[in-house]
């Protein structure tokens, strides 16, 4: 297939190109930039130069292109989260979901393209019920407001893309991403605060993560991309764990000392509310579906392993 790909010079971006192309597709890589562009030419693909929110160069690209198909993996997360604003930095990444989607959908079926996949999270379900949700559970529709917009954006991106009706939309949910150039990494700010011993087990810890390197979450994603649509996979790690479980073994992979406990009242100052949700109420996913229909299955079944060999 002739694939397009937003978001080529991303975290998950340069795993997936060189597996796209290993699979034998013809790789076309987006980028704002003429850096990004050399970055994208030299994994071996073609690269475009187009900013999402141009919808004339958007569509000028992609009529050039005319892709089969169309990957949208498109973020803006800070390198370096400021966790006492958490819910604050998330408005480009908001952004890029419902505008960024919208034009990115527009262009791919103007130009004919017959299928959409794009990156959401395992990370949006209602913390309602099991611990651990599927694919049939609801995502979460009625978050406080203060974290309600990254809520409403994923579920606007899902929307789109699995209602589109001039194309087949696929969604991969993605678990909490570690591995090279994440936040996890061991240069990365989940890992500073870590060693600073500034990021506790809050409240308890029972919040459940679902994890998944970037080489599995691109192998997912280059099955996925063969299925028909309307389609949605959790592409997560075999094991969902509530954060007391995991946070110490990633200090212990990382050479830190073990994180201190702190009370809810005492995390929700330090960090904020989506911080306090995140250590005590959000929910992991199961991988059965993903596993079953796309003959996959992760390299690092667990985070356990994969923090220890393959953290970045
Ligand atoms: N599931 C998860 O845990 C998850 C999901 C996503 C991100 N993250 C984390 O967030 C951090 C940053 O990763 P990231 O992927 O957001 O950032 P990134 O690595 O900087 O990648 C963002 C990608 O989106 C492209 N992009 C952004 N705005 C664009 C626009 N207006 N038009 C066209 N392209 C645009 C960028 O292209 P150019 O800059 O080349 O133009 C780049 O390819 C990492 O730590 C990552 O692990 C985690």
């Amino acid at each position: 297939m002739k694939v397009f790909v937003a978001g080529a010079t991303g975290a998950i971006g340069r795993f997936l190109m060189p597996q796209l192309l290993a699979a034998g597709h013809a790789v076309i890589g987006m980028t704002r930039s003429e850096q990004g562009a050399r970055a994208i030419r030299s994994m071996g693909a073609e690269a475009v130069v187009a900013d999402v929110f141009d919808p004339a160069a958007l569509n000028a690209a992609m009529a050039r292109v005319l892709p089969d198909a169309v990957i949208h993996q498109l973020t803006a997360i800070p390198k370096v989260i400021d966790r006492r604003r958490l819910e604050s930095q998330f408005g480009e990444t908001n952004r890029l979901r419902t505008t960024g989607t919208r034009n990115l959908l527009e262009a791919a079926s103007d130009s004919g393209a017959r299928r959409f996949l794009a990156q959401s999270v395992s990370f949006a379900y209602a913390p309602i019920g099991a611990a651990v949700k599927t694919e049939e559970d609801l995502l979460y529709a009625g978050a406080p407001p203060k974290y309600r917009p990254l809520f409403d954006a994923v579920a606007s991106l899902e929307r789109q893309v699995l209602g589109a009706e001039a194309i087949e939309g696929v969604v991969v949910r993605y678990g909490f991403f570690y591995g090279p150039g994440t936040a996890y990494a061991s240069d990365g700010s989940v890992a500073n605060l870590v060693r600073k011993r500034r990021f506790p087990v809050v409240g308890g810890g029972r919040g459940v993560y679902s994890f998944i390197h970037l080489a599995d979450a691109a192998a997912a994603t280059v099955a996925a991309l063969g299925r028909e649509g309307p389609n949605v996979y959790n592409v997560v790690d075999d094991e969902p764990a509530e954060v007391r479980w995991w946070l110490p073994i990633y200090a212990d992979a990382l050479g830190a000392k073990k994180p201190f406990s702190a009370p809810a009242w005492l995390g929700r100052l330090a960090a904020g509310e989506y911080a306090l949700y995140l250590m005590t109420e959000q929910r992991g996913a199961s991988n059965v579906k993903a596993k079953a229909e796309l003959g996959w299955a992760p390299r690092y079944p667990s985070w356990r392993q994969g923090f220890r060999e393959a953290l970045g």
